[in-house]
């Protein structure tokens, strides 16, 4: 295995529009599965710590469970903010992390 990459799941475990949260040395991250293409980026809402892993994946774009933030996991960018009323705050964009396969195994790089 390249140096720099960890193993974080098996590409069983993330069917195609799903989504799965790995801990990684302590990091939360978000795996998702778009058409087959795996990508990773963090998984606690830059927003106010929603868990990305439990609200809904729609092609590219994971919806916050809490604010329904919008983000696009190939690029980690926020695609629309919160909806808290009139507020709308901006917030920031999700880092995102390298993904790849080999064989049955998804790893990424930190
Ligand atoms: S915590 Fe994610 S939108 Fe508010």
């Amino acid at each position: 295995m390249e140096s720099g990459y960890v193993r974080v799941a098996d590409t069983s475990e993330i069917p195609i529009g799903k989504t799965k949260k790995v801990i990684v040395q302590s990091k939360e991250i978000l795996l998702a599965n778009v058409n087959g293409t795996y990508y990773a980026i963090g998984n606690v809402c830059t927003h106010q710590k929603g868990d990305l892993s439990m609200g809904t994946l729609e092609g590219s774009i994971v919806t916050c469970p809490k604010h329904k933030a919008r983000f696009d996991v190939t690029s980690g960018k926020v695609v629309s903010g919160p909806k808290m009323g009139l507020f709308h705050p901006k917030i920031a964009d999700e880092p995102v992390f390298i993904v790849k396969t080999e064989n049955t195994d998804i790893l990424i790089k930190l």
